[in-house]
């Protein structure tokens, strides 16, 4: 029974110091000293021990039982603090490591450009000036010297809400609100989106946007026009760009131009995105029509008044020189993360 003893405590030890996890220990208590575990087995043998060796016995078998619950007690703590280690180690918070960056959003290249716009035009008096996208026929052509199957509505065509009712093809509109609303001086721009049914390619959109420009007061000459949009083209492209001032007509100014910027793509050679022309057209202008002003209830007897409406989209290509105005729209990354 000694050497029985003895046997079971190796073994218990030896598995004890060879258990990797607190769930092994766990089982190893219940096979060496649980009910119906080895040492009980034993201990329920020594009714047949003599008198004098039953307490010899059992004394051993209570060491070997203590010996047992220590080594037990004493690899379940190790195996604790090695599990604890492991966690720590695993779970280490590193403060010192650059945190996972934000990314920051940035302006449209069309609102870059439009704010510069802004500004020059903020730092020459200007206000800016607003108006609806859903307009009236009225604002958008009639007071513009534009009646109803007037042959230049062909030239803008559009979406219409009711006879009465569609979306802005100009910019223009916000002239005739605001000199409806405020009287001479005016010095307004106006940006904002306007619609027609214009084919989409490299230079034109459906929907796209224009910087209206009115300014009203005595005396305003051509002069004054052509040289504020020459100062308008040198601050966004420098000294060296070169403009053309080309006869025009519109309805609502007399008389009109519109203003080329020479291609920026081939500097006048000619090439696709110019269609052959060397020349890109930037915007429309002119002297205020005498009846658009008296329309409004202004003299223009004594008054007179220039107007403008640049399109956005072509001076922000120039600016940027991106040579397809629809990269604008179709929100791709690759092109926006750019500026
Ligand atoms: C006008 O819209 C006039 N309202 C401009 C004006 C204002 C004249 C004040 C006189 C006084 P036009 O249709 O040419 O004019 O358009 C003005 C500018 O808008 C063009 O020069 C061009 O730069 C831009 N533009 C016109 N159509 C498109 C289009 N489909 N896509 C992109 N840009 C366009
Ligand atoms: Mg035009």
């Amino acid at each position: 029974m000694k050497a029985a003893l003895e046997q079971i405590k190796q073994a218990a030890l030896h598995a004890a110091e060879t258990c990797a996890d607190s769930k092994g220990l766990e089982e190893l208590k219940v096979k060496y000293l649980g009910k119906k575990g080895e040492l009980t087995a034993i201990l329920k043998q020594m009714g047949k021990l003599s008198a004098e060796e039953r307490p010899v016995i059992g004394a051993l078998a209570n060491q070997v039982r203590s010996q047992i619950e220590e080594l037990l007690k004493q690899r379940g703590e190790e195996l604790g603090r090695a599990a604890q280690n492991a966690r720590l180690a695993a779970e280490r918070i590193d403060v010192t490591v650059p945190g996972s960056p934000m990314p920051l959003g940035h302006k449209h290249p069309l609102s870059i450009v439009l704010d510069e716009v802004k500004e020059i035009f903020l730092g020459m008096g200007y206000d800016v000036a607003d108006g609806p996208e859903v307009e009236y026929d009225y604002y958008n052509f009639e007071a513009l010297n534009l009646p109803p199957d007037h042959p230049a509505r062909d030239t803008q065509d559009t979406f219409y809400f009711t006879d009465k009712m569609l979306l802005r093809t100009q910019t223009s509109s916000v002239q005739i609100r605001v000199m409806e609303k405020q009287k001479p001086p005016i010095r307004i721009i106006a940006p904002g989106r306007v619609y027609r049914s214009d084919a989409i390619d490299a230079t034109h959109s459906p929907l796209f946007h224009q910087i209206e420009g009115l300014v009203v007061d005595k005396g305003v000459t051509m002069a004054d026009l052509k040289g504020t949009l020459e100062i308008l083209a040198k601050r966004l492209y420098g000294e060296d760009c070169v403009v053309r001032f080309r006869p025009h007509h519109f309805p609502f100014t007399e008389p009109s131009a519109e203003m080329d910027m020479q291609c920026f793509n081939c500097h006048g050679e000619g090439c696709r995105l110019c269609k052959n022309e060397g020349w890109i057209e930037l915007l429309g202008c002119g002297m205020v029509h005498p009846k658009v002003l008296s329309g409004c209830g202004i003299d223009p007897e004594e008054y007179s008044g220039f107007a403008f409406g640049i399109g956005l989209e072509r001076l922000a290509m120039r600016r940027f020189g991106i040579q397809d105005l629809r990269l604008f729209y179709e929100n791709d990354m690759r092109f926006l993360s750019q500026f």
